[in-house]
């Protein structure tokens, strides 16, 4: 998904893509959406799409299909229900099931469509395979798809869209609605956590310090500013600060840490943030003493729905941290005026902040008004919304239609891909991550290399994996359980840069990443694996074999000569990996990972171990992905 990687404001996001990657996907004449696969999985009686509900299934693709040489190519269309695919207006399947015949192509683009209805009954699923000459069947690349034009359909509901998600992080339905439900960080023990001085300046005018944010300026005119500094006395009673000590160590290690994990891609170190990155430069004006710690030993806490990953620091790396972002901070702390504690209670309550807010003990004076479907525009008289002419007329339009968008697994993952800024370390479908990206504006922080070890000698390299697999790759369970944080120790100990868990949003990421790939997100157990196949790929993989412990450790046993770098302990990859994704990265590592240093030990689908299935590779793979899965039961 190409266009989801750019630095494009979050909030529209899917706007920015019309002009890049990915081919259009229409249903019928409801509902329309960027696709960046021919792909799709919708369980039995729930909706494709967000505007098209339940029912009757019909989903066609177009767009371009990129071809960088001249290729002859073997298309397969895989699923229930039926499907035909067209190449430069050509019909090369006309079923599910049957391949095309071997087709010549030309380098360059190509128009392609695909037309897909649904099963009558049953699960409606879909994927769109090619072979080449080169290179065995597989899903056709996110990269090789864009698409040309708009449609106005596709317009429209990308506006639709925007305006439904921007209606949700805004909050508007908390005074909108009779049922309000606080998304928005709970304002308890704020006391402790947060500076009085900076609660009031954030109060007065929230934009000043988060150019972005989704929380409004609830006070304007004259007393603006002394309602603010009433409530921040009310929430935040002043109080002696002990200022932190100065730790010129803890500073350091702090900037080496921000270095590798990799924080540049989502923050920026001065206080006003770009590209969609939140600025860390004055926060050290918001949290008191050791509260910043706290933050990022557990970002959820005081606001499950964060945004902010958890990196599972220790208390020293939070410390560090905290030291390093207090150094950055070029302000003192601003004067906080005088204030009245009791009417800053009494504007809480009563101004609409508990509406958003949860605070333990107080309810919200402001009643809910109007419905949601009463407001006809985005110019709230009470809450003032920093919102671009697009946005506000994306919310309006969204409030003025009547149709009301479905919960999407396969949509909500595609949206929160760019919310949650995966890209900020991982490469995907050939666009580089943002902390490669903004990596020159960390450079000073970067810790001195390790000494040379002798002993293994050469480059080692240390790559993140890239998402272009994202959904077909790890089995459902074990996805799961990585975006969770649940997965220690860590695939690649070698790496410093850490998955941080997005524990609130884990279970249905993870079932959007498989339905966008055309999967079910059940989880599928391993087949039970075969004795003699065991025993071979056992001796495939040993010295007497490809020696592949070369480069992976077993279980306790270390890898015997990484010397430019390790794979993955063969301990988890028969847990961690689909049997099709395994094939697919033995028959050609480099294919499936430019630049990695898994050599290919298949050519012509045969390997140069003659003596086990006559050296057919596919035999070979096939045992030694059943050794793997002895391995981790
Ligand atoms: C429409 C919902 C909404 C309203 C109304 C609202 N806020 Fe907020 N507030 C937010 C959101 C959302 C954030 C998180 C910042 C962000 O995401 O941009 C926030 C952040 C905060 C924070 C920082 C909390 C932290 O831990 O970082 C404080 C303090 C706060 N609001 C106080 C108030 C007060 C006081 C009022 C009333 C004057 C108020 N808010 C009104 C939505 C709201
Ligand atoms: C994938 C994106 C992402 C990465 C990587 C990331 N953050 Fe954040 N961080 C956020 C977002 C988004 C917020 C705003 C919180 C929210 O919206 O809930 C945030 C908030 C914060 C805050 C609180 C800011 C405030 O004004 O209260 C701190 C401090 C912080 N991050 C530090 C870090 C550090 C240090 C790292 C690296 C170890 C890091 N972040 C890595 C996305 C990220
Ligand atoms: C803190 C509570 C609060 C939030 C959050 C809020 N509103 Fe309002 N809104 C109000 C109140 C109170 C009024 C009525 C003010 C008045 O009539 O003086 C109002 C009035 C309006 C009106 C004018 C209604 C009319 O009949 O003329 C519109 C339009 C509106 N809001 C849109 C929005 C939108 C869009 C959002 C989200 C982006 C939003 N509001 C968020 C409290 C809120
Ligand atoms: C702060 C950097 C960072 C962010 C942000 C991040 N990741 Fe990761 N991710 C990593 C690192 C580092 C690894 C490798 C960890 C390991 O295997 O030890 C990883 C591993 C993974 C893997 C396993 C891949 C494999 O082949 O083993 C998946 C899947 C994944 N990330 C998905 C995501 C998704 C989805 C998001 C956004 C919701 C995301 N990541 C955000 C750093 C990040
Ligand atoms: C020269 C070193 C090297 C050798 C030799 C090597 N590999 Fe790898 N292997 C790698 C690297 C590097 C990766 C990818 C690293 C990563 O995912 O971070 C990898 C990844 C894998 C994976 C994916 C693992 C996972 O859990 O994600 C499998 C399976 C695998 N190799 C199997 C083999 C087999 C089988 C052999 C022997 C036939 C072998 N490798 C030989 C370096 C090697």
């Amino acid at each position: 998904m190409k266009f989801l990687l750019r630095a494009a404001p979050l909030t529209l996001c899917l706007q920015t893509a019309l002009a890049e990657g990915g081919l259009i996907l229409q249903f019928g004449d409801t509902d329309a959406r960027i696709a960046d696969q021919v792909a799709l999985f919708v369980p039995e009686g729930r909706p494709a799409s967000s505007f098209t509900g339940p029912g009757e299934l019909k989903a066609d693709w177009q767009g371009t299909l990129n071809l960088e040489a001249r290729s002859r190519l073997i298309f397969s269309l895989e699923g229930t229900g039926q499907a035909t695919l067209a190449v430069d207006g050509e019909t090369l399947c006309a079923e599910i099931g049957t391949p095309s015949e071997r087709k010549r192509l030309s380098s360059g683009k190509h128009d392609i469509t695909i037309k897909y209805r649904g099963p009558e009954k049953g699960v409606a699923r879909l994927r769109l395979f090619w072979e080449g000459r080169d290179f065995g069947r597989e899903p056709i690349p996110a990269s090789a798809f864009s698409h040309e034009t708009t449609t106005a359909l596709l317009d429209k509901n990308v506006q639709l869209q925007t305006g439904h998600r921007l209606i949700k992080t805004h909050g508007c339905q908390n005074c909108h609605a009779d049922k309000s439900k606080p998304q928005a960080p709970s304002l308890e023990d704020i006391g402790k956590r947060l500076e009085p001085s900076w609660l009031a300046d954030w109060i007065a005018n929230p934009a000043e310090y988060r150019p972005g944010t989704h929380m409004p300026r609830l006070f304007s005119g004259k007393d603006a500013g002394q309602k603010a500094a009433d409530i921040a006395h009310f929430l935040a009673p002043p109080q002696k600060n002990v200022s932190a000590e100065v730790d010129t160590k803890g500073i350091l290690n702090g900037g080496h840490i921000f270095h590798q994990q990799g924080c540049i891609g989502c923050h920026t170190l001065d206080a006003k943030g770009r590209e969609g990155r939140i600025g860390l430069g004055e926060v050290a004006t918001k949290y008191r003493t050791s509260a910043l710690a706290g933050y990022l030993l557990n970002p959820g806490k005081y606001h499950a729905d964060t945004r902010m990953p958890d990196f599972d620091f220790t208390d020293k790396e939070a410390g560090a941290l905290e030291s390093f972002l207090r150094s950055l901070s070029k302000t003192k702390l601003p004067q906080l005026n005088q204030g009245d504690a009791k009417r800053g209670g009494l504007l809480l309550k009563q101004s609409g902040c508990l509406n958003c807010h949860a605070a333990s003990d107080t309810e919200t004076e402001l009643p809910p008004l109007d419905n949601l479907a009463d407001i006809k525009s985005a110019n709230c008289k009470k809450a003032a919304y920093l919102l671009s002419d697009t946005e506000q007329q994306a919310i309006t339009a969204a409030l003025r239609s009547p149709r009301k968008p479905y919960q999407v697994p396969a949509e909500f993952a595609q949206q929160q891909l760019v919310a949650l800024r995966c890209a900020a370390c991982h490469d995907r479908n050939g666009q580089q991550s943002y902390r490669k990206q903004f990596q020159q504006e960390i450079t000073h922080l970067k810790p001195p290399a390790p000494p040379v070890d002798d002993e293994k000698p050469g480059a080692h390299k240390r790559l993140i994996p890239p998402l272009d697999h994202l959904g077909f790759k790890l089995r459902p369970e074990w996805r799961a359980r990585l975006l969770a944080g649940e997965i220690r120790p860590k695939t690649r100990h070698w790496l410093k840069a850490r998955m941080p868990a997005f524990a609130s949003r884990a279970a249905n990421l993870s079932i959007g990443f498989s339905h966008a790939t055309g999967l079910s997100h059940q989880p599928a157990k391993p087949p039970a694996p075969d004795p003699q196949k065991i025993k071979t790929g056992e001796t495939l993989t040993g010295i007497t074999g490809f020696s592949c412990g070369a480069c992976h450790a077993l279980g306790e046993k270390p890898a015997f000569a990484v010397f430019e770098g390790e794979g993955p302990n063969f301990r988890d990859s028969g847990t961690r990996l689909r049997s099709e994704y395994f094939h697919l990265w033995m028959a050609s590592p480099i294919r499936q990972w430019p630049g990695t240093i898994m050599p290919a030990y298949a050519s012509e689908g045969k390997t140069a171990l003659t003596q086990h299935y006559e050296g057919d590779a596919m035999k070979q793979f096939e045992a030694i992905y059943h050794y793997l899965i002895s391995l981790g039961q």
